[in-house]
């Protein structure tokens, strides 16, 4: 081969792989990652401290601590140290840590009581809560929730819709699925346009105590005792064209 036709070859292959770029962009993606990373970086502050949990106005953990332990985690788990991004990256990481901030603020200040029948703030209430202020905070544009699959579900909200559920069930769920890899897609979603992630969960023996043995038979609407290994939820984005 001449060099003029191997040159040639790396700029058809250029120029096609340009051409098959998918339609949503890398940014959508970059978002959708970024958003799952914070919310389990902070969701994980819960898990962190028992505390917290049991009795949330008076572990002692107000927003600011509360957010530099997320940070921690975030760079736990990605090595690198949380920085605010560019662009829309960054846009939304502020709009997630603005949720973030509200839910804490007002559970930890005693204005929000909505616990579970104990009065804890478990991680997954704390998921829904911050993924409730989020979808306001971005009007509606951007969306999160943590959802799982059927046998596992403790709450009806929390219920995967038809594109979630086709994804955990036909991915997620079946062999040869790499674990961990999540799945992302443009599709549409409530009559919009919209680039859609998914990430599974699996379960891990602190999930045990509760989604696990007679516990979660008694939690899980399906009367199924999760168990430790198998998937046992995801965090879906949404990202409004
Ligand atoms: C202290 C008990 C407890 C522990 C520990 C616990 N969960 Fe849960 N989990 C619950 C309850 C109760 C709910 C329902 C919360 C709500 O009302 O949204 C729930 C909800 C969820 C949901 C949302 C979907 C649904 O079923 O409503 C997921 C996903 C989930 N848990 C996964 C996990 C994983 C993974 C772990 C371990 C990392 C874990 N949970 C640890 C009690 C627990």
């Amino acid at each position: 081969m001449t060099n003029k036709f191997v040159s040639f070859v790396i700029l058809l292959a250029f120029v096609l792989g340009l051409a098959v770029t998918p339609a949503w962009s890398s940014e959508d993606e970059a978002i959708a990652n970024e958003l799952t990373t914070l919310l389990k970086a902070s969701r994980a502050v819960l898990v962190q401290n028992k505390p917290l949990i049991k009795n949330p106005q008076k572990a002692g953990i107000g927003v600011d601590k509360f957010l530099s332990i997320t940070y921690s985690n975030y760079e736990k788990a990605t090595g690198k140290k949380f920085k605010k991004g560019s662009g829309n990256i960054g846009k939304a990481q502020d709009q997630l840590i603005q949720a973030i901030k509200l839910v804490v603020e007002g559970v930890v200040s005693g204005k929000d009581t909505a616990l579970d029948p104990q009065g804890r703030f478990l991680p997954a209430i704390f998921a829904r809560k911050t993924a409730t202020q989020f979808g306001q905070v971005t009007r509606g544009q951007m969306t999160l929730k943590l959802t799982t699959r059927d046998e596992y579900l403790v709450n009806v909200s929390n219920k995967a819709d038809a594109w979630e559920k086709s994804v955990i069930d036909g991915k997620f769920l079946k062999q040869g699925w790499k674990k961990g890899q999540s799945f992302s897609q443009m599709t549409q979603h409530k009559g919009k346009k919209a680039f859609r992630l998914i990430s599974p969960e699996y379960f891990k023996k602190g999930c045990m105590g509760c989604h696990g043995g007679e516990n979660g038979a008694k939690i899980h609407a399906s009367k199924m005792p999760g168990l430790q290994g198998q998937l046992g939820g995801a965090i879906s984005v949404s990202i409004y064209k």
